[in-house]
Protein backbone atom coordinates (compact mmCIF):
# COMPACT_ATOMS: atom_id res chain seq x y z
CA UNK A 1 0.00 0.00 0.00
CA UNK A 2 1.12 3.39 -1.26
CA UNK A 3 1.44 6.23 1.62
CA UNK A 4 2.56 9.26 -0.91
CA UNK A 5 2.38 8.71 -4.16
CA UNK A 6 4.68 10.99 -6.67
CA UNK A 7 2.26 11.42 -9.92
CA UNK A 8 4.68 14.11 -11.21
CA UNK A 9 6.90 12.36 -14.30
CA UNK A 10 10.48 12.82 -13.42
CA UNK A 11 11.35 13.93 -9.45
CA UNK A 12 14.91 13.04 -8.05
CA UNK A 13 14.48 11.04 -4.66
CA UNK A 14 17.95 10.84 -3.95
CA UNK A 15 19.16 13.78 -1.99
CA UNK A 16 15.91 15.51 -0.88
CA UNK A 17 15.36 16.04 3.22
CA UNK A 18 11.79 16.32 2.85
CA UNK A 19 11.04 12.75 1.19
CA UNK A 20 13.68 11.20 3.52
CA UNK A 21 11.34 12.90 6.34
CA UNK A 22 8.66 11.40 4.90
CA UNK A 23 10.20 7.87 4.82
CA UNK A 24 11.60 8.54 8.61
CA UNK A 25 8.20 8.95 9.50
CA UNK A 26 7.19 5.30 8.14
CA UNK A 27 5.37 6.37 4.58
CA UNK A 28 6.07 4.79 1.51
CA UNK A 29 6.71 6.93 -1.46
CA UNK A 30 5.97 5.63 -5.23
CA UNK A 31 6.85 7.37 -8.03
CA UNK A 32 5.02 7.67 -11.69
CA UNK A 33 5.72 4.37 -13.78
CA UNK A 34 4.78 5.87 -16.91
CA UNK A 35 7.62 8.66 -17.10
CA UNK A 36 4.90 10.98 -18.41
CA UNK A 37 1.71 13.07 -17.73
CA UNK A 38 -0.70 10.90 -15.80
CA UNK A 39 -4.41 10.56 -17.47
CA UNK A 40 -7.39 11.05 -14.95
CA UNK A 41 -7.95 7.19 -14.85
CA UNK A 42 -3.95 6.54 -14.16
CA UNK A 43 -3.91 9.42 -11.63
CA UNK A 44 -6.79 8.13 -9.74
CA UNK A 45 -5.52 4.45 -9.83
CA UNK A 46 -2.36 5.23 -8.57
CA UNK A 47 -3.85 6.96 -5.54
CA UNK A 48 -6.33 4.30 -5.04
CA UNK A 49 -7.33 4.22 -0.90
CA UNK A 50 -4.48 4.54 0.83
CA UNK A 51 -2.51 7.70 -0.47
CA UNK A 52 -2.73 9.97 1.90
CA UNK A 53 0.06 12.81 0.18
CA UNK A 54 0.34 13.79 -3.56
CA UNK A 55 3.63 15.19 -5.18
CA UNK A 56 1.67 16.25 -8.01
CA UNK A 57 3.01 17.58 -11.43
CA UNK A 58 0.03 18.97 -13.83
CA UNK A 59 -1.82 15.47 -14.33
CA UNK A 60 -5.54 16.54 -13.77
CA UNK A 61 -6.97 16.67 -11.03
CA UNK A 62 -10.71 16.54 -10.78
CA UNK A 63 -13.51 15.99 -8.74
CA UNK A 64 -13.69 12.43 -9.75
CA UNK A 65 -10.21 12.20 -8.66
CA UNK A 66 -10.06 14.04 -5.31
CA UNK A 67 -13.14 12.86 -4.55
CA UNK A 68 -12.15 8.81 -5.10
CA UNK A 69 -9.16 9.52 -2.92
CA UNK A 70 -10.60 8.43 0.13
CA UNK A 71 -7.42 8.97 1.90
CA UNK A 72 -5.90 12.20 0.80
CA UNK A 73 -5.38 14.72 2.90
CA UNK A 74 -2.50 16.95 1.26
CA UNK A 75 -2.05 17.98 -2.61
CA UNK A 76 1.70 19.67 -2.59
CA UNK A 77 2.09 20.41 -6.28
CA UNK A 78 5.47 21.33 -7.69
CA UNK A 79 4.97 24.81 -9.79
CA UNK A 80 2.82 27.73 -9.68
CA UNK A 81 -0.25 26.65 -12.03
CA UNK A 82 -3.30 26.07 -9.70
CA UNK A 83 -5.53 25.06 -13.16
CA UNK A 84 -4.75 21.04 -12.89
CA UNK A 85 -6.10 20.68 -9.29
CA UNK A 86 -10.58 20.99 -8.57
CA UNK A 87 -9.66 23.18 -5.37
CA UNK A 88 -13.55 23.52 -4.61
CA UNK A 89 -13.34 19.12 -4.48
CA UNK A 90 -10.36 19.36 -2.54
CA UNK A 91 -11.87 21.97 0.13
CA UNK A 92 -15.05 20.32 0.07
CA UNK A 93 -13.33 17.11 1.12
CA UNK A 94 -10.97 19.38 3.66
CA UNK A 95 -7.42 18.46 1.55
CA UNK A 96 -4.91 20.72 1.80
CA UNK A 97 -3.08 22.26 -1.59
CA UNK A 98 0.34 23.74 -1.33
CA UNK A 99 2.56 24.98 -4.20
CA UNK A 100 6.15 26.45 -4.71
CA UNK A 101 5.18 29.58 -6.52
CA UNK A 102 8.71 30.84 -6.38
CA UNK A 103 11.18 28.02 -7.51
CA UNK A 104 10.44 27.96 -11.25
CA UNK A 105 10.52 31.68 -11.70
CA UNK A 106 14.11 31.67 -12.88
CA UNK A 107 13.77 28.86 -14.71
CA UNK A 108 10.53 29.85 -16.88
CA UNK A 109 11.91 33.20 -17.42
CA UNK A 110 14.67 32.26 -18.98
CA UNK A 111 13.14 29.69 -21.13
CA UNK A 112 10.90 32.42 -22.36
CA UNK A 113 13.83 34.86 -23.02
CA UNK A 114 15.15 31.62 -25.09
CA UNK A 115 12.39 31.01 -26.86
CA UNK A 116 11.81 34.66 -28.55
CA UNK A 117 15.31 34.70 -29.41
CA UNK A 118 15.40 31.05 -30.86
CA UNK A 119 12.17 32.54 -33.17
CA UNK A 120 13.55 36.28 -33.99
CA UNK A 121 16.73 34.76 -35.25
CA UNK A 122 15.26 31.22 -36.28
CA UNK A 123 18.09 29.68 -34.24
CA UNK A 124 16.47 25.40 -34.51
CA UNK A 125 15.27 26.21 -38.24
CA UNK A 126 19.18 27.49 -39.16
CA UNK A 127 20.30 24.24 -36.80
CA UNK A 128 18.37 21.78 -39.19
CA UNK A 129 19.56 23.31 -42.37
CA UNK A 130 23.35 23.07 -41.65
CA UNK A 131 23.06 19.71 -40.47
CA UNK A 132 21.38 19.02 -43.95
CA UNK A 133 24.15 19.83 -45.70
CA UNK A 134 22.79 23.62 -45.80
CA UNK A 135 24.29 27.30 -44.78
CA UNK A 136 21.34 29.68 -44.57
CA UNK A 137 21.82 33.13 -44.71
CA UNK A 138 18.49 33.96 -42.37
CA UNK A 139 18.11 37.10 -40.80
CA UNK A 140 16.08 38.06 -37.87
CA UNK A 141 15.45 41.00 -35.85
CA UNK A 142 17.20 41.92 -32.83
CA UNK A 143 15.25 41.51 -29.71
CA UNK A 144 16.49 45.38 -29.23
CA UNK A 145 14.71 46.75 -31.80
CA UNK A 146 11.62 44.54 -30.50
CA UNK A 147 7.99 45.76 -28.46
CA UNK A 148 6.80 43.55 -26.32
CA UNK A 149 3.83 42.71 -24.80
CA UNK A 150 3.93 40.64 -21.61
CA UNK A 151 0.18 39.58 -20.75
CA UNK A 152 0.29 39.46 -16.62
CA UNK A 153 2.53 40.93 -14.41
CA UNK A 154 3.17 38.34 -12.08
CA UNK A 155 6.45 36.78 -10.49
CA UNK A 156 7.03 35.45 -13.98
CA UNK A 157 5.93 38.33 -16.21
CA UNK A 158 7.74 40.53 -14.39
CA UNK A 159 11.40 39.23 -14.59
CA UNK A 160 10.37 38.82 -18.07
CA UNK A 161 9.47 42.58 -18.40
CA UNK A 162 12.94 43.40 -16.80
CA UNK A 163 15.21 41.17 -18.45
CA UNK A 164 13.58 42.81 -22.09
CA UNK A 165 14.32 46.06 -20.89
CA UNK A 166 17.49 45.15 -20.06
CA UNK A 167 18.19 43.86 -23.49
CA UNK A 168 16.93 47.13 -24.53
CA UNK A 169 13.20 46.60 -26.22
CA UNK A 170 10.08 48.19 -25.60
CA UNK A 171 8.09 46.71 -22.99
CA UNK A 172 4.22 47.12 -22.42
CA UNK A 173 2.13 45.29 -20.10
CA UNK A 174 -1.20 44.05 -19.14
CA UNK A 175 -2.40 42.93 -16.04
CA UNK A 176 -5.90 44.44 -14.61
CA UNK A 177 -4.96 42.46 -11.43
CA UNK A 178 -1.75 44.48 -10.56
CA UNK A 179 -1.97 48.03 -9.33
CA UNK A 180 -0.22 49.70 -12.36
CA UNK A 181 2.29 51.57 -10.26
CA UNK A 182 4.47 48.64 -8.78
CA UNK A 183 6.11 47.44 -11.93
CA UNK A 184 7.50 49.71 -13.67
CA UNK A 185 6.58 48.61 -16.80
CA UNK A 186 4.64 50.58 -19.10
CA UNK A 187 1.02 49.81 -18.71
CA UNK A 188 -1.44 49.71 -21.49
CA UNK A 189 -5.23 48.24 -22.46
CA UNK A 190 -5.05 44.83 -24.15
CA UNK A 191 -6.21 46.16 -27.42
CA UNK A 192 -3.25 48.55 -27.64
CA UNK A 193 -0.62 45.89 -26.33
CA UNK A 194 -2.08 43.26 -29.20
CA UNK A 195 -1.55 46.23 -31.81
CA UNK A 196 1.32 47.31 -30.63
CA UNK A 197 3.42 44.57 -29.77
CA UNK A 198 5.74 42.57 -31.65
CA UNK A 199 6.09 40.03 -29.61
CA UNK A 200 3.06 39.10 -27.34
CA UNK A 201 4.35 36.76 -24.14
CA UNK A 202 1.67 34.65 -21.98
CA UNK A 203 2.16 34.81 -18.43
CA UNK A 204 -1.23 34.45 -16.90
CA UNK A 205 -2.95 31.88 -14.53
CA UNK A 206 -5.31 29.66 -16.87
CA UNK A 207 -9.02 29.69 -15.77
CA UNK A 208 -12.57 30.16 -17.20
CA UNK A 209 -11.96 33.89 -17.47
CA UNK A 210 -8.83 33.79 -19.21
CA UNK A 211 -9.49 30.51 -21.84
CA UNK A 212 -8.56 31.42 -25.17
CA UNK A 213 -7.45 34.61 -24.48
CA UNK A 214 -5.59 34.44 -27.92
CA UNK A 215 -8.32 33.74 -30.49
CA UNK A 216 -9.52 34.60 -33.80
CA UNK A 217 -10.58 37.91 -33.05
CA UNK A 218 -7.39 38.82 -30.86
CA UNK A 219 -5.20 37.44 -33.18
CA UNK A 220 -6.81 39.38 -35.82
CA UNK A 221 -6.15 42.39 -34.02
CA UNK A 222 -2.30 41.46 -33.61
CA UNK A 223 0.62 43.36 -35.36
CA UNK A 224 1.26 41.79 -38.68
CA UNK A 225 4.13 39.43 -38.49
CA UNK A 226 3.76 39.11 -34.70
CA UNK A 227 5.68 36.60 -32.82
CA UNK A 228 3.89 34.90 -29.75
CA UNK A 229 5.17 33.11 -26.88
CA UNK A 230 3.42 31.03 -24.43
CA UNK A 231 5.20 29.46 -21.29
CA UNK A 232 1.67 29.28 -19.17
CA UNK A 233 -0.52 27.33 -20.21
CA UNK A 234 -2.06 25.82 -23.47
CA UNK A 235 -5.32 25.93 -23.34
CA UNK A 236 -5.06 30.24 -23.06
CA UNK A 237 -4.34 29.58 -26.79
CA UNK A 238 -7.36 28.69 -29.42
CA UNK A 239 -4.24 26.75 -31.27
CA UNK A 240 -6.78 25.97 -34.36
CA UNK A 241 -6.84 30.00 -34.84
CA UNK A 242 -3.40 30.28 -34.06
CA UNK A 243 -2.79 27.46 -37.04
CA UNK A 244 -4.94 29.62 -39.40
CA UNK A 245 -3.48 32.72 -37.93
CA UNK A 246 0.31 31.76 -38.90
CA UNK A 247 -0.79 29.51 -42.60
CA UNK A 248 -2.17 33.50 -43.62
CA UNK A 249 1.13 34.89 -42.45
CA UNK A 250 -0.98 37.14 -40.19
CA UNK A 251 1.66 35.78 -37.29
CA UNK A 252 5.52 35.04 -38.36
CA UNK A 253 5.93 32.70 -35.33
CA UNK A 254 5.29 31.22 -32.19
CA UNK A 255 7.38 29.60 -29.42
CA UNK A 256 4.97 27.12 -27.74
CA UNK A 257 5.96 25.39 -24.50
CA UNK A 258 2.80 24.31 -23.17
CA UNK A 259 -0.16 22.87 -25.06
CA UNK A 260 -4.15 22.15 -25.34
CA UNK A 261 -3.24 18.13 -25.09
CA UNK A 262 0.10 17.35 -23.76
CA UNK A 263 1.83 15.67 -25.04
CA UNK A 264 1.45 18.03 -28.24
CA UNK A 265 0.91 16.08 -31.64
CA UNK A 266 -1.02 18.43 -33.47
CA UNK A 267 -0.48 20.42 -36.73
CA UNK A 268 1.39 23.06 -35.52
CA UNK A 269 4.59 20.61 -35.84
CA UNK A 270 4.02 21.04 -39.28
CA UNK A 271 5.20 24.72 -39.23
CA UNK A 272 8.86 25.15 -39.46
CA UNK A 273 9.31 28.52 -38.42
CA UNK A 274 7.83 27.21 -35.31
CA UNK A 275 9.87 26.82 -31.80
CA UNK A 276 8.30 24.02 -29.81
CA UNK A 277 9.29 22.83 -26.26
CA UNK A 278 7.53 19.75 -24.10
CA UNK A 279 6.37 21.73 -21.66
CA UNK A 280 9.81 22.20 -20.06
CA UNK A 281 9.75 25.63 -19.16
CA UNK A 282 10.72 25.19 -15.56
CA UNK A 283 13.15 22.35 -16.38
CA UNK A 284 16.32 24.24 -15.20
CA UNK A 285 18.18 21.81 -12.86
CA UNK A 286 18.36 24.38 -10.09
CA UNK A 287 14.52 25.46 -10.41
CA UNK A 288 13.69 21.69 -10.79
CA UNK A 289 15.57 20.61 -7.73
CA UNK A 290 14.41 23.43 -5.46
CA UNK A 291 10.49 22.68 -6.75
CA UNK A 292 11.17 19.07 -5.69
CA UNK A 293 12.77 19.86 -2.21
CA UNK A 294 10.30 22.37 -1.71
CA UNK A 295 7.11 20.45 -2.93
CA UNK A 296 8.37 17.41 -0.57
CA UNK A 297 8.93 19.88 2.62
CA UNK A 298 5.79 21.40 2.19
CA UNK A 299 4.01 17.73 2.23
CA UNK A 300 5.51 16.95 4.88
CA UNK A 301 4.08 20.20 6.83
CA UNK A 302 0.65 19.86 5.46
CA UNK A 303 0.82 16.19 6.53
CA UNK A 304 1.75 17.03 10.41
CA UNK A 305 -0.80 19.77 10.64
CA UNK A 306 -3.32 17.19 9.19
CA UNK A 307 -2.36 14.89 11.83
CA UNK A 308 -1.24 12.04 9.67
CA UNK A 309 2.75 12.67 10.93
CA UNK A 310 3.22 12.94 14.71
CA UNK A 311 5.51 15.04 16.04
CA UNK A 312 6.25 13.38 19.42
CA UNK A 313 7.67 10.42 17.72
CA UNK A 314 11.16 9.80 17.51
CA UNK A 315 12.88 11.20 14.48
CA UNK A 316 9.22 13.36 13.64
CA UNK A 317 10.39 16.56 14.56
CA UNK A 318 10.69 19.66 13.27
CA UNK A 319 14.28 19.63 11.35
CA UNK A 320 13.38 22.77 9.30
C1 LIG B 1 5.10 21.95 -13.94
C2 LIG B 1 4.34 24.25 -14.25
O1 LIG B 1 4.40 22.03 -12.75
O2 LIG B 1 4.88 25.67 -12.44
C3 LIG B 1 3.99 25.12 -13.09
O3 LIG B 1 2.80 25.30 -12.83
O4 LIG B 1 3.67 24.21 -15.21
C4 LIG B 1 5.56 23.37 -14.22
O5 LIG B 1 6.50 23.80 -13.33
C5 LIG B 1 6.14 20.93 -13.74
O6 LIG B 1 6.86 20.77 -14.90
C6 LIG B 1 5.50 19.59 -13.38
O7 LIG B 1 6.40 18.75 -12.77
Amino acid sequence: MTDILISTSSFNLDDNPGIERLRTAGLSVATNPFGRKLTESEVGELLGESVVGLLAGVEPLTEKVIGDARNLRVISRLGVGMDSVDQAAAAKRNITVLSTPDAPVDAVVEMTLGLMLATLRQIPAADRQVRDDGWPRLKGHLLKSRTVGILGLGRIGTRVAALCDAFGAQVIAYDPLVDSSSSGVKRVGLSELFSAADIVSLHLPYSAATHHIINADTLATMKPGAILVNTARGSLVDETALLAALQNDRLLSAGLDVFEEEPYAGELRQLSQLVLTPHLASSAIESRRQMEHEAADNLYQGLREAGIIDPGKPGNGDQS
